[in-house]
């Protein structure tokens, strides 16, 4: 953020083109969200604090003050409020975005100094955090692993680390020869176009495989562990992310199989007792039935890719129950799945989670 300007990665151009856009109001950011220029749990986070701390910006520059009062007056209040809705409004899953723009909701009112320190602390946390991640998701890997990763959990979508993907950069930098099968992840293909161009970029061996190829591979034992990155973690550890983990987790399960979900404790929602109570973003039907991509001279078209006529269902994330999942890489460490799979009041809570859980279910 510079002079109440936000810079961001257009990440709907990617793997094709490198675009750096702004976003110079909340409204702005809003559509950069919603339309996915900007996705991924913490890279929504981050977009949706700046959002928070630029709507307090604008908001205090209309607002009428009355200095002989100390409080904040109320239209910039009412404008904080009607801003936050609508940053809340743009994606309804990633628990990511919330928890940063209540944060920066908090400070902002206070006043718009601290909304803005707020929303560079929380990105930086993202940062600190994913780092974290890496250097403990790297000693789960061994020298020579073949890791299978659904969606995309690099740097794109987790502030300078990522999630899924920070252990993967840490183990590959560190000398060890690690292989990445990167899931195609359709309908938008985060993985066959961005985890794939991160991997690249990052100098690790991958290949791109179908979505319905995971389990073949599982069964002829081409895969050692799989790390996927989370959109919401309920209190009992049952796990939202992009739609296609739950198979994956299924099938490793099957095979005997680790299957890892990392993520900050940011990403984990006290206030969500199961997954039942994770609300699943349903997209528009034309992600499915067309695709966009360059031809041969590099212009871009979006061409139909189903049967013309017919309609398609497009759930964004699904849920894969605690009892699939081996262990949850945080910034805190590995924390083990609870045999109860109630992961919040287990021994192996992240620290910092335990007050809000006892706070939930006083
Ligand atoms: O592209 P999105 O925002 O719809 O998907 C979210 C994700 O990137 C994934 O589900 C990812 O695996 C977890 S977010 C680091």
């Amino acid at each position: 953020m510079e002079d109440s300007i936000v810079f961001y990665i257009e990440q709907n151009r990617l793997p094709f083109e490198f675009v750096i856009n702004k976003a110079s109001t909340y409204h702005d950011c809003c559509v950069a969200i919603r339309s996915m220029q900007i996705r991924g749990a913490g890279a929504i986070g981050a977009m949706a604090g700046f959002a928070m701390a630029l709507a307090s910006l604008s908001a205090s520059r209309d607002a009428v003050w009355n200095h002989a009062e100390d409080n904040l007056p109320n239209d910039y209040n009412a404008s904080l409020r009607a801003a936050r809705s609508e940053i809340e409004a743009t994606r309804p899953t990633a628990h990511n975005l919330f928890y940063a723009t209540k944060r920066v909701f908090d400070a902002a009112m206070r006043s718009p100094e601290e909304a803005i320190t707020e929303a560079q602390l929380v990105a930086d946390r993202d940062a600190a955090d994913s780092k974290k991640i890496g250097e403990f998701g790297n000693s789960l890997i061994h020298d020579g692993a073949r890791i299978l990763t659904h969606c995309n959990a690099g740097w794109l979508a987790f502030v300078d680390f990522g999630t899924a993907l920070s252990p993967v950069y840490m183990a590959h930098q560190s000398g060890k020869n690690v292989f990445v099968y990167a899931d195609e992840t359709r309908p938008r293909s985060q993985g066959a176009r961005l985890t794939a161009w991160e991997l690249f970029q990052e100098g690790v061996p991958h290949v791109i495989i179908p979505d319905n190829a995971g389990a073949s591979l599982m069964a002829q034992g081409k895969v050692d562990m799989v790390i996927t990155g989370a959109d919401r973690i309920a209190a009992n550890g049952d796990t939202a992310n992009k739609i296609g983990t739950l198979e994956k987790a299924i099938a490793a399960h099957e095979y005997g199989i680790p299957f890892y979900i990392a993520a900050p404790t940011s990403t984990f929602d006290p206030g969500c007792a199961s997954g039942k109570d994770i609300v699943i973003e349903e997209r528009n039907e034309e992600e499915v039935l067309f695709q966009e991509g360059p031809d041969a001279y590099g212009v871009m078209h979006r061409i139909l890719v189903c049967s013309p006529g017919s309609h398609a269902l497009n759930p964004a994330f699904d849920v894969t129950p605690a009892k699939y999942i081996t262990g949850y890489i945080t910034e805190e460490g590995v924390t083990p799945k609870s045999p109860e799979g109630d992961l919040l009041r287990d021994a192996g809570t992240p620290k910092s989670l335990k007050g809000d859980w006892e706070d939930k279910t006083a």
